[in-house]
């Protein structure tokens, strides 16, 4: 018999819409993975994560988990080869994360870099007083990856922090209650950060500088003519210097190598106008959108359809979860009425 091929698990907090960032930074990764049919692949929508810091605002994360399935689907994530499922549809990670709870220490939560980076950036939202859910967060991530027996993790490098805890935490239970869990590795995706239009070093929605996977061809259009360019340039035939110009950025993720090196040279000589450069990288951005926003239009016609697949990802997922938790109970001994 073939042997099982080792879990793969990823996912996104819903709280918004996925732009081109997302999809340079790991969209792509989890496709290759998907592709290469080395793992069995999980995708999450970590709705309860995404309360942890949005907990006021349930219609926000409501209306995201549509959104950002919907963003899987047109990008090509397939159902037959990807497992698809909400977060809060898989109760036994909630019930792991209180088990796991009693193996972390409040000082290891607010040592983890990730954490304390978002602390910081978060106090407008909490103020001084921090939720304890949100400082636990990364526990109810140990429990998502190891509820499904996840053996990696596709993340970028501000993750990396999470999945050390998540080791952690998995290494202490087996030194404790016996050997029962597998320790997860993290697949570090070698693509890098994407910036912003205004140039920020990362583009995000609370920035206001992100092209959206959904966004139409007048938004995109629209969005690069105010893209941050060479400040330098400002007369047409001024010399433009492409390396600080986010139009030359761009191009480099989305036009071809001639057409980079084209772009470049006539902007240093003075021969290119930004506006005739901008309309250029539209026209690309808006040939790579195209059949993603054809995809999406389909699935958006046929919600029944992406509940399905939703359904059929979360039952599949409950098994795998529910032999975990059996196996956790055992070990635990809270394995009440089994012989
Ligand atoms: N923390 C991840 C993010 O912010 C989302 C996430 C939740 C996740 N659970 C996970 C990622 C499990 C990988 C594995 O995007």
């Amino acid at each position: 018999m073939e042997a099982k091929k080792k879990r793969m698990l990823t996912g996104d907090r819903p709280t918004g819409r996925l732009h081109i960032g997302h999809y340079f930074g790991s969209l792509k990764t989890r496709l290759a993975i998907q592709e290469s049919g080395e793992y069995d692949p999980y995708i999450l929508i970590a709705d309860v994560q995404a309360l942890t810091d949005n907990f006021s605002n349930p219609e926000k994360v409501r209306k995201n988990v549509r959104e950002v399935i919907l963003d899987y689907l047109s990008i090509g994530i397939d159902p037959k080869k990807t497992t698809i499922y909400i977060q809060s549809m898989i109760p036994e990670t909630a019930e792991l994360t209180v088990f796991y709870s009693n193996l972390v220490t409040i000082a290891r939560l607010e040592r983890n870099p990730t954490v304390k980076t978002e602390l910081a950036q978060k106090r407008e939202v909490f103020g001084e007083s921090v939720t304890y859910g949100f400082l636990g967060y990364p526990v109810n991530q140990a429990a998502d990856i190891t509820v499904v027996d996840g053996a990696v993790v596709p993340v970028g490098e501000d993750q990396l922090p999470l999945i050390e805890q998540c080791r952690e935490i998995v290494r202490k239970f087996n030194s404790i209650y016996g050997e029962t869990l597998r320790e997860p590795e993290a697949i570090l995706s070698n693509t890098k950060r994407i910036k912003g239009l205004d140039g920020n070093e990362k583009m995000g929605k609370s920035l206001g500088n992100a092209i959206y996977l959904a966004d139409t061809e007048e938004e995109v259009n629209k969005k690069v003519m105010s893209a941050v360019t060479d400040p330098a340039r400002i007369k047409k035939d001024d010399q433009g210097h492409p390396d600080v110009c986010m139009v030359a950025y761009y191009h480099n993720l989305f036009s071809t190598p001639e057409e980079v090196q084209c772009v470049c040279e006539e902007c240093k000589e003075g021969k290119r106008g930004c506006v005739a450069c901008k309309k250029q990288l539209a026209k690309n951005i808006n040939t790579f959108l195209a059949p993603i926003r054809e995809k999406r239009k389909y699935y958006e016609e046929r919600p029944e359809l992406v509940e399905n697949i939703l359904k059929e990802g979360t039952e599949k997922t409950k098994k795998t979860a529910e032999e975990t938790m059996r196996k956790i109970k055992k070990a635990m001994k809270l394995n009440y009425f089994e012989n």
